[in-house]
């Protein structure tokens, strides 16, 4: 959304008071935001505070009465990245489908060059009315996206389908329209995150200090240039929402395992930054282990090595890269790692301490690929690190 330009319509329904949420989450992510507001709206919602939230006066007449400038309809529809229409009620809908353009933001609507996306809001019996449903077709059938009504209380006191999508669904969707013109759109994208914990008993596990912050700062870096993202996450406390990223949650290796291998086929490409644990105990006690004698021996076996399963199995359209966290030697470990796992590039930790590594908000990395070239960065914070390696899988993948 950074830098983003979203113009939003506001047509004259209740919903319209909601809008001021919309407006907040899109300055939030860092998008501009300029607002035309059909004048019956102003009974809705006040335009100060439309234009207070979104920092930019609000085009409501063609002329500014005060003094005497004209709101030009063609320069907003030039600016626009996405013009979003919520709410749409069923009166602009009919005038849009129609091409009448009595007002300011119906002449926008005209001139957009942008892609145009409504949420109509109205009463259920409104909503399905042959004549709204025939301008709904009309409008997708010229290209405008719709939110779907959601279903609800409705002001009128009855319940119907007929309520304004939520601000954050479309936000969502104003997020999935702007990432439609990035770089990765389509791709479909894996990513490995977090730590893997591996199974002694019911209560005690083998596992490490990673806390998944890495991957899933990969995962949305990867969703904003428009990659679809298959998040598959070992135990973390992060949370991730986004419309792109379909995540996964697993416990051990050997569950991180079959969902790579069931998916693995139909990507583009996968970034693998799990810090999956080496070996499993051999066997997993079904009761609480008993504290009886002072040694205890745990057998371990090796787990599946799924980073080098994938390279194994990576088609020539593919895109592969891993994660290499050492504390010795870490350039050397990279570059033998690259080659075993059969790797695009590998992403080296440079360990500092307390400033890289599991836990740390920052990370230092190098950037190894398979044609021996070497790119160093500086110490940076985990989401800046996150866009340096997309911006690098972009161009591997160019
Ligand atoms: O061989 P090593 O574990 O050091 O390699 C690290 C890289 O391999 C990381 O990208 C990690 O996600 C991946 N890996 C894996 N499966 C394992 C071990 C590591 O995918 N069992």
């Amino acid at each position: 959304m950074h830098n983003k330009r979203i113009l939003l319509g506001i047509t004259g329904g209740i919903a319209a008071y909601k809008i001021a949420f919309l407006i907040r989450l899109l300055k939030k992510e860092g998008a501009e935001v300029k607002c035309i507001m059909t004048p019956a709206s102003c009974d809705f919602i006040s335009p100060l505070v439309v234009s207070t939230l979104s920092d930019n006066p609000v085009g409501i007449e063609f002329w500014n009465k005060a003094d005497g400038t004209w709101n030009n309809h063609v320069e907003y529809g030039l600016w626009a990245d996405v013009f979003v229409i919520a709410p749409a009620t069923a009166n602009s809908i009919s005038k849009m489908a129609s091409g009448a353009c009595d007002n300011l933001l119906l002449a926008t609507y005209l001139s957009n060059k942008s892609k145009t996306i409504i949420a109509p809001a109205m009463d259920l019996d409104m909503y399905v009315h042959p004549t709204t449903k025939r301008n709904l077709i009309q409008l997708e059938e010229d290209g405008v996206q719709i939110i779907p009504a959601e279903s609800g209380f409705l002001a009128s006191g009855l319940e119907g389908q007929g309520r304004m999508a939520e601000p954050e669904t479309i936000f969502n969707y104003l997020k999935i329209a702007l990432s439609s013109s990035e770089e990765l759109c389509c791709k479909n994208i894996l990513v490995t995150a977090g730590p893997t914990y591996e199974a002694i008993d019911p209560v005690r596990f083998i596992g490490n200090h990673s806390t998944g912050k890495m991957g899933y700062e990969i995962a949305l870096a990867l969703a904003n240039k428009g990659a679809i993202v298959h998040l598959i996450s070992g135990p973390t406390n992060l949370t991730i929402e986004h419309p792109l990223i379909e995540l996964t949650k697993v416990t051990n290796a050997q569950e991180m395992f079959e969902v790579v291998q069931n998916k693995w086929e139909a990507m583009d490409g996968g970034i693998f930054s799990a810090a999956v644990a080496d070996y499993r105990p051999k066997t997993v006690a079904t009761e609480k282990i008993k504290k009886s004698s002072d040694d205890l021996t745990i057998e371990l076996v090796k787990n599946p090595d799924i980073l080098k399963w994938a390279g194994e199995n990576k088609k020539s359209n593919q895109l592969l890269a891993g994660f290499a966290l050492e504390t010795t030697n870490s350039l050397e470990y990279g570059a033998a790692k690259l080659q075993q796992k059969n790797l695009d590039f590998i992403v080296i930790n440079e360990p500092l301490a307390g400033k890289t590594g599991f836990g740390s908000e920052t990370n230092q990395i190098l950037l190894l690929d398979n044609c021996n070239n070497l790119t160093k960065f500086e110490l940076k914070s985990k989401s800046q690190v996150a866009d340096d390696i997309v911006d690098y899988y972009i161009k591997l993948s160019k």
